[in-house]
């Protein structure tokens, strides 16, 4: 599948929002069994502005010499590119982009005084390293972590690669499985330089789920310094128990933190600039984590 190789699937695929958003021309099929789509590696090019899109204060407004105003354009003049698959099976989801990774992507550019200077990044399901690259243009370094998968991970160092021009920190890239009962020496190393944790959309799968929460109870114990900002979608289903709409992966989430006591949980405030161009649904969270110290 990889290496701009074609191949007709008949297996239960997904496709995220954000290529079809990206891809509105192409003809796109709901997420079924019983149909055949097209599967390749494709680049996609994640614009984002430089500049405030804000309207001009009125005290900075810039006039021409016959007097009309001079209006600020907003250019989306850079561009993150990123190669990924279209549409992949459930557990190849990291070969996509999903609307969290550039929610992420907004949040830490509008907060370069959290993200920039000395910081060392952490991280989880880095999928195919949108977020993560984001981190890598203010950072002293990213590591970037995702399941032992050779398609995830020499995923993410192309698509290092692709952006080095835009990247000032150091980059590393290795396994780290929510599922392992250990984690590597190598990532211990790591770990004690590590102030920052960030993770996008990887709260979708309960089990998944346990295991991240464990996993950050064994990282966040190395350091109380550290902080995590867990980007997510709340996704909606209707609960024939309840005969309500509920996002049961999101609460899941939320539950074990809770139950743990072992994090003090701060939901933020997502109405912070937008830099990318996607649809920013109201769905989209962050939470913010830090270990309680009382514990
Ligand atoms: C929905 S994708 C999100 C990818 C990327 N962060 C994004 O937002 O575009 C979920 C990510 O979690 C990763 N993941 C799933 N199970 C994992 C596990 N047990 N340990 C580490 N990462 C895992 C997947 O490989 C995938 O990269």
């Amino acid at each position: 599948m990889m290496d701009n190789t074609t191949v007709e699937a008949k297996t239960y695929t997904l496709q995220s929002e954000i290529y079809r958003e990206m891809n509105a021309d192409e003809e796109h099929s709901v997420d079924a069994d019983d149909d055949t789509f097209v599967i390749k590696n494709v680049r996609s090019v994640f614009r984002f502005k430089c500049q405030s899109m804000q309207p001009p204060n009125s005290d900075h407004f810039s006039v021409d010499e016959d007097g009309d105003l001079i209006v600020l354009r907003s250019p989306f003049s850079k561009a993150i590119v990123i190669e990924h698959i279209n549409r992949t099976s459930l557990n190849m989801v990291g070969m996509q982009v999903w609307r969290s990774a550039l929610l992420m992507g907004d949040f830490i550019m509008g907060n370069k005084n959290i993200f920039s200077g000395d910081q060392v990044i952490l991280e989880l399901g880095s999928g195919v390293g949108l977020t993560g690259i984001v981190a890598a243009m203010y950072c002293k370094e990213v590591v970037f972590t995702d399941i032992d998968n050779t398609n995830i991970l020499s995923m993410i160092e192309k698509n290092i690669r692709l952006n080095r021009d835009l990247i000032v920190s150091r980059t590393t890239v290795m396994p780290l499985d929510f599922g392992e009962p250990e984690l590597s020496d190598v990532l211990w190393t790591k770990l004690r330089d590590v102030n920052i944790i960030i993770a996008a959309d990887v709260i979708y799968d309960n089990e998944i789920t346990k295991q991240l929460v464990n996993t950050l109870k064994k990282i966040m114990a190395v350091s109380p310094m550290k902080t995590a900002y867990i980007g997510m979608e709340k996704r909606y289903v209707f609960s024939s128990v309840d005969l309500d709409v509920c996002a049961p992966s999101y609460e899941y989430f939320c539950d074990l933190l809770k139950q743990n006591n072992w994090f003090q949980v701060e939901i933020l405030d997502c109405n912070f600039s937008q830099y990318f161009q996607y649809n920013k649904v109201k769905e989209l969270v962050i939470l913010k984590l830090t270990t309680n110290h009382s514990m």
